[in-house]
């Protein structure tokens, strides 16, 4: 099933030829050992209870919590906040991410990127923008793969990488696999800097708000990439009472007899209920039969900011660009525009400790929380935004599905491609060896993992929004082309 011809990509010729100048002869092949994750340098159990016990403390005084608040406090807690103190990726870790499942990922996602700079930056230099780069490895793909890159290799290999990281603990494992021994900087925007192994600059920054206060050159071309980062964003849950006709929020409370945390529904209109119903959001909800929602609004502030950060560039840029930036957001979630997509329950906040799903409610920090991302929403929050600039305008594409994204962008290509190389390893070694080695066997696992319907091929998916001058037609780009 994995070699289903229709998996080979759609190539022009303009394709074929970065495939060959990028993945040139020999081209690294990733050792597995490079996904697996490091210790903990914390006593979990010891966390469990300190977690708990502040968020019992917050609920005696102040009342029950909501979703977003816990889930935050849970995530990003500056002491005990799951991402805060440990390695948490990888086959030893919590979860697993697409970069740490194959390196073909980050390298077709490199290419990704370099149709658009090539296509839109008119000469601009490249910054490359990873939000929330868990241990680095996607960045580092991305790198390689532009240092590989040997046609426009000087000035494509000149560009920034810049790495918005909440977690100083993720931050020096980014480091460490990124820039080897290379030592950093703190420069003079109060940012760690320092030099990737392949020679590209590299910048690190806690939130996206200090890379937007960080003072900025002119003449550089944006592109952001998201991976996994929104469904790590806090959410608000609501639930609909079919006698009332009525949605209320979900809070989270402290059961004192059972010595436990667990679920409540709002008595009272909630701050959040209220805004919602005033503009209406629930009325999307009315015609169907979806009785659970979730909403992210810190989703659609951090899409606003990085929306202000790229015309803010085009502003540097003298505002003469077509294209001033992109953002690729990939993730698992659902669109709801998509009438296939319609379900009666939107319940998908989850908790996942070593690889299996657990309830989310028990030993706060020591689980991944997660809920996937609305689409939808996010496609319908950047088209009606007020405009800040008058001549900009906002174009967006998908959500499609990984397994579409990636056979556009050539994974059966770079497959075949890899394996042939392996396979010529192996001759060389034996001559006579007619059997795929185990590194030939996992990177076909892997990519099968990234396009199973079964695994992450549906459910995970790719959104891109451009930021252009209102003047300019801009066509689909390249991932986004299929059955959309
Ligand atoms: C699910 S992991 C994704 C990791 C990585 N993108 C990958 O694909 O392997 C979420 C990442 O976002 C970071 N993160 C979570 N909330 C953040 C925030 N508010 N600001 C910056 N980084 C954040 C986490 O520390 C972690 O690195």
């Amino acid at each position: 099933m994995f070699f289903k011809t229709n998996w080979l990509p759609r190539l022009t010729s303009r394709n074929c030829l970065l495939y060959k100048s990028l993945f040139i002869k020999n081209s690294f092949i990733r050792s597995s050992s490079s996904s697996s994750s490091s210790q903990s340098n914390h006593n979990e159990s010891n966390n469990e209870s300190l977690l708990l016990k502040e968020i019992v403390k917050q609920i005696q005084f102040t009342g029950p919590l909501t979703v977003n608040d816990y889930m935050r406090l849970a995530l990003t807690h500056p002491k005990y906040g799951f991402y805060m103190r440990q390695d948490v990726f990888g086959e030893k870790g919590h979860f697993i991410t697409s970069p740490e499942i194959s390196q073909i990922f980050g390298e077709l996602i490199a290419i990704w990127i370099m149709y658009q700079w090539q296509q839109y930056s008119n000469g601009r230099q490249l910054d490359i923008i990873e939000l929330g780069p868990g241990r680095g490895t996607l960045s580092a793909d991305i790198a390689r793969s532009m240092a590989q890159f040997n046609q426009t290799r000087q000035s494509l290999n000149d560009f920034h990488l810049h790495l918005i990281e909440i977690s100083p603990f993720l931050q020096s494992i980014q480091h460490r696999n990124l820039c080897d021994n290379e030592k950093y900087i703190i420069d003079n925007n109060n940012r760690k800097s320092s030099k990737t192994k392949y020679g590209q600059s590299i910048h690190w920054y806690q939130s996206i708000d200090q890379l937007n206060q960080s003072k900025r050159q002119s003449n550089r071309f944006p592109i952001f990439i998201a991976n996994e980062f929104f469904d790590a964003f806090p959410i608000h849950k609501f639930i609909k009472n079919s006698k009332q006709q009525k949605w209320n929020e979900l809070l989270i409370d402290y059961d004192e007899q059972n010595r436990r945390l667990r679920w409540i529904q709002a008595r009272n209109e909630t701050p959040m209920l209220k805004l919602l119903s005033l503009n209406g959001h629930f009325d999307r909800y009315s015609s169907s039969n979806i009785e659970h929602i979730e909403y992210s609004p810190t989703i659609f502030v951090t899409i606003d900011k990085i929306i202000d950060y790229i015309e803010q560039q085009s502003i540097e840029n003298d505002n003469n660009d077509d294209i001033s930036g992109c953002i690729l957001i990939c993730d698992y979630g659902f669109d709801d525009d998509n009438k296939d997509n319609h379900q009666k329950d939107r319940d998908t906040f989850r908790a996942y400790y070593q690889h299996k799903q657990c309830d989310p409610l028990l030993n706060p920090g020591m689980a991944d929380l997660t809920a996937d991302v609305d689409f939808a929403s996010i496609r319908h929050h950047v088209l009606n935004r007020p405009k800040r600039m008058l001549n900009k305008m906002i174009h967006c594409f998908g959500a499609i599905e990984q397994r579409q994204f990636l056979s556009q962008m050539g994974i059966g290509f770079r497959l075949k491609q890899l394996l042939q190389q392996q396979q010529s390893f192996n001759n060389n070694q034996h001559p006579d060896n007619k059997n795929y080695s185990n590194i030939q066997k996992e990177l076909i696992s892997s990519a099968r993992i990234l396009m199973d319907e079964m695994e992450m091929g549906i459910r995970f998916k790719f959104m891109a929004i451009f930021i252009g001058n209102e003047k300019i037609k801009i066509e689909k780009p390249v991932g986004f082309l299929a059955n959309e």
